[in-house]
C-alpha cells in the first residue's frame, strides 16, 4: 500500500470528468487500497480518483468518521439514483485544505455502483453519509464543493483559493 500525492485546488485534473471504469483489474484494486490508506493517513472522510491524479470513476469513504462503521465504502462508476430532502451542512475537502463552508445538499440519497468485485450494489445515505456520497460524486464530475457556494462567498474565498493553487 502506498500513500498517494493529493491534488489541490487549481490542478486541472480536479475539473476533469472522470472516465467510467470498464475493467476492475489489479490496478484498480491497488488504487482503491492506496486511496483508502491515503484518506486514513490524513484523517479525511472521502477521496475520489481525480484527487490522486487518476481521472477514473472511483471513490472511497472512510465511514469510521461518519457512523463508526469500520467497513469502508469503495464505489466504482457510482450513479445517483434517488435523492430527497435538504440539509445545510459544513463541508471541507482534502483538495482545498483550510476551507470549511456550509453547503446545501440532499438529506438522503441512494447511489448505485459496482463494488470491487464488480457486483452491483446500492447504498443509501442520510445526513453525513449523504453529504459525503454527493461530495465524492461531484468530484468525479469535476465539481468542487466551493462551486455550490454563492458568488459572493466564493469571492471572499478568492485569496485563500489562490494561495492553495499556487502551493502556498
Ligand atoms: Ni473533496
Amino acid at each position: 500500500m502506498a500513500i498517494l500525492k493529493l491534488r489541490k485546488y487549481g490542478d486541472p485534473i480536479l475539473r476533469k470528468k472522470a472516465e467510467e471504469i470498464k475493467v476492475i483489474d489489479e490496478e484498480i484494486k491497488n488504487l482503491a487500497s492506496d486511496m483508502l490508506a491515503t484518506v486514513k493517513s490524513i484523517g479525511g472522510i472521502g477521496l475520489a480518483g481525480n484527487q490522486v491524479g487518476v481521472a477514473k470513476r472511483i471513490f472511497v469513504i472512510d465511514r469510521t468518521h461518519i457512523d463508526g462503521e469500520e467497513e469502508p465504502i469503495i464505489l466504482i462508476n457510482p450513479e445517483l439514483v434517488e435523492f430527497s430532502g435538504n440539509q445545510v451542512i459544513e463541508e471541507g475537502c482534502l483538495s482545498a485544505p483550510g476551507i470549511y463552508e456550509d453547503v446545501t445538499r440532499a438529506q438522503k440519497v441512494r447511489v448505485r455502483a459496482l463494488n470491487l468485485e464488480g457486483k452491483k450494489v446500492e447504498i443509501e445515505g442520510e445526513r453525513l453519509l449523504s453529504r459525503a456520497l454527493l461530495h465524492e460524486i461531484d468530484h468525479l464530475n469535476g465539481v468542487l464543493f466551493i462551486d455550490h457556494l454563492s458568488t459572493i462567498k466564493r469571492k471572499l474565498l478568492g485569496k485563500k483559493l489562490r494561495k492553495i493553487s499556487t502551493g502556498g
